[in-house]
């Protein structure tokens, strides 16, 4: 058949290697030198509080809490410079950061160190955090307000940007209580947190809802590289927030230690549907999902990237289709001219013993009609990864940044 299941004439599909994902250089270092210190926090060196597990091959939902054989992620950049230079521009590296980063105080529309971001909610910096206060009354604080410090900023803003603060509770486990305010990229202003209630109810009211000690863990275990909970307790020393390298690549102190003798085969050897569901441990996997959930009529679906995917045809019959074929993990999406028409005719691109073109007769644009952009009731849109023929009803209007050539 095709190059895709037999011999290497061509460069395999299956990688980045689309054109135009040359970057403009000066505004990425700018941005790069703000996000380093945070997205590559160096790796404590505390001892190993799972000396039990040593074990050399790779789970990452192993790693995320347990400290052994972690490297200085640093030490990344000597051998492989060219994969790290955009990395700390991706939304996995920004995605969790402490609440006082000059990033989110940006979003909180804190520059003068206070602020109002909705009626009766007053914001102030303090050293370890951001202090919520929600005014009852006239607008003097006062003790009966309810107040939470905002400790972590979760989301890079791409989308979106929540907060939360940590509570230990009389166990001496850490709960979370998660803002109820989000700030949306879509709007530039903030509305209520998504899952939370629009009558606000519970202790925290206004300022926001609380989760118990296992949902906290599972915020942080998504949004982090490392973290542990001893006796249920987060243990912030632990704790390397933000998706980066070992969160892909297992811990690498062996590896780095042997100067890249020792490596890990499992991005090398895995079938495509384990390849799927490793980024499907956050991204969500399809066998999460309840089998009538998983419908073209389920908008909810879209923001579940994987399990689209692997109901397209694209996926079920091109043995070789991964979320690599169209993303470079270690480089920002805008860096990628995602919305492009490369990703598609990597496959689709005429060759007769390639698969079919378009029926319709279209070679441009085909993202809009068999991968739009869809609106979610929060103002976030997400793409449907579920490729597929639409009827027309089904095909949203150009979006501004679908209409052409993406404007930055
Ligand atoms: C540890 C959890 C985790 C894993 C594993 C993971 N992701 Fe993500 N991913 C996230 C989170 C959280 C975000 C949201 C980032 C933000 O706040 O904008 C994200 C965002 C993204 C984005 C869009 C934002 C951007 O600029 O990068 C893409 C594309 C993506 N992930 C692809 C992947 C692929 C492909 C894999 C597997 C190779 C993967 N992810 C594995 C958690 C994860
Ligand atoms: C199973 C893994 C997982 C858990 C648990 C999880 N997240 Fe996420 N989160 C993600 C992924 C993946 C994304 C990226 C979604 C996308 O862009 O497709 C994300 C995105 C976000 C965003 C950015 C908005 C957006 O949709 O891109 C915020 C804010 C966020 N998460 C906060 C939280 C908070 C707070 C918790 C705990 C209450 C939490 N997350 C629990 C995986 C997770
Ligand atoms: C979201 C997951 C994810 C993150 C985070 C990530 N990588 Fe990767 N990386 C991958 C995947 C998947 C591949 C395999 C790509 C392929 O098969 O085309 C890969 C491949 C590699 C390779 C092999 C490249 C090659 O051409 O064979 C190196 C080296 C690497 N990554 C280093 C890093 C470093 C260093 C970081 C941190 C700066 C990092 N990665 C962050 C997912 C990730
Ligand atoms: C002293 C040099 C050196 C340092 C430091 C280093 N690497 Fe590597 N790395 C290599 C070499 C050499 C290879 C190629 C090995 C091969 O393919 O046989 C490699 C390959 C890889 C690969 C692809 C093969 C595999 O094992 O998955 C990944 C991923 C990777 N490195 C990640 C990392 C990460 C993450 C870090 C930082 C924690 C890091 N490396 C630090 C030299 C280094
Ligand atoms: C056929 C190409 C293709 C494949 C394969 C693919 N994506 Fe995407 N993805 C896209 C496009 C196109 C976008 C929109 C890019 C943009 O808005 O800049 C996107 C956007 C995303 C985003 C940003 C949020 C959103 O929904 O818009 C995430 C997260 C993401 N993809 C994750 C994944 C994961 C995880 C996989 C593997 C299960 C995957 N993608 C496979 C093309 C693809
Ligand atoms: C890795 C190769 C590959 C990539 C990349 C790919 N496709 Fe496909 N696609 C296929 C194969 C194989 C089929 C099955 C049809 C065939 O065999 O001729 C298919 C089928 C389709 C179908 C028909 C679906 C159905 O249910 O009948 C549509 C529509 C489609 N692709 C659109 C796209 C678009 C749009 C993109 C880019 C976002 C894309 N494809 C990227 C390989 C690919
Ligand atoms: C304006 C909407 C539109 C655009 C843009 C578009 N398509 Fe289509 N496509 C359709 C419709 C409608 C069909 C079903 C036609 C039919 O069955 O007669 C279709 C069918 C297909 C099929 C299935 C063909 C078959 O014989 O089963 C593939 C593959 C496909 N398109 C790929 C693409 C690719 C790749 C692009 C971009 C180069 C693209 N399309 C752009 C509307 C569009």
């Amino acid at each position: 058949m095709d190059h895709r299941q037999h011999g290497e004439e061509r460069p395999r599909p299956g990688r980045v290697s689309g054109p135009g994902r040359g970057v403009p250089a000066i505004g990425l270092l700018v941005a790069l030198c703000a996000a380093r210190a945070v997205s590559y926090l160096p790796g404590p060196s505390t001892g190993d509080t799972s000396a039990g597990d040593t074990s050399a091959s790779f789970a990452p939902s192993d790693a995320v809490e347990t400290m052994g054989g972690f490297a200085d992620e640093s030490r990344c950049i000597e051998c492989h410079a060219e994969l790290t230079e955009f990395f700390s521009e991706t939304g996995h590296a920004r995605t969790l950061i402490p609440a006082t980063h000059p990033d989110s105080l940006a979003a909180l529309q804190m520059e003068s160190g206070s602020s109002e971001p909705v009626p009766g909610l007053q914001l102030e910096v303090l050293p370890d955090g951001v202090l919520a206060r929600h005014i009852v009354g006239d607008q003097t604080p006062d003790r009966s307000d309810s107040q939470l410090l905002l400790q972590w900023c979760f989301g890079s803003g791409d989308h979106a940007r929540t907060w939360a603060g940590t509570l230990t509770d009389s166990r001496g486990t850490t709960d979370l209580v998660e803002f109820r305010q989000t700030h949306y990229h879509a709007i530039d202003g903030f509305d209520i947190t998504p899952g939370q209630p629009v009558s606000p109810d519970g202790y925290f009211q206004e300022l926001g809802m609380l989760y118990d000690r296992p949902k906290a863990r599972r915020c942080f275990a998504c949004h982090s590289t490392r973290v542990m909970f001893p006796d249920g307790r987060l243990d912030e020393s632990s704790l390397q927030p933000g998706v980066t390298c070992q969160r892909c690549h297992g811990r690498r102190q062996a590896h780095v230690e042997s100067a890249g003798q020792i490596t890990d085969s499992f991005w090398k050897t895995a079938t495509q549907l384990e390849s799927v569901n490793r980024c499907g441990q956050c991204h969500r996997r399809a066998d999460e999902q309840k089998p009538d959930e998983i419908s073209p009529d389920n908008p909810d679906i879209v923001r579940f990237q994987p399990v689209g995917l692997i109901q397209s045809a694209c996926f079920t019959r091109s043995p070789e289709m991964t979320c690599m074929t169209c993303h470079d993990p270690h480089k920002p999406l805008s860096a990628q001219n995602s919305l492009g028409i490369w990703q598609c005719t990597q496959c689709h691109d005429g060759t007769p013993d390639g698969p079919v073109q378009c029926a319709a007769g279209h070679r441009q644009d085909c993202l809009r009609c068999h991968m739009p952009r869809v609106r979610q009731r929060k103002p976030i849109d997400f793409t449907d990864h579920w490729i597929r023929i639409r009827k027309a009803n089904e095909i949203p209007d150009p979006a501004p940044s679908q209409a052409g050539e993406k404007v930055d």
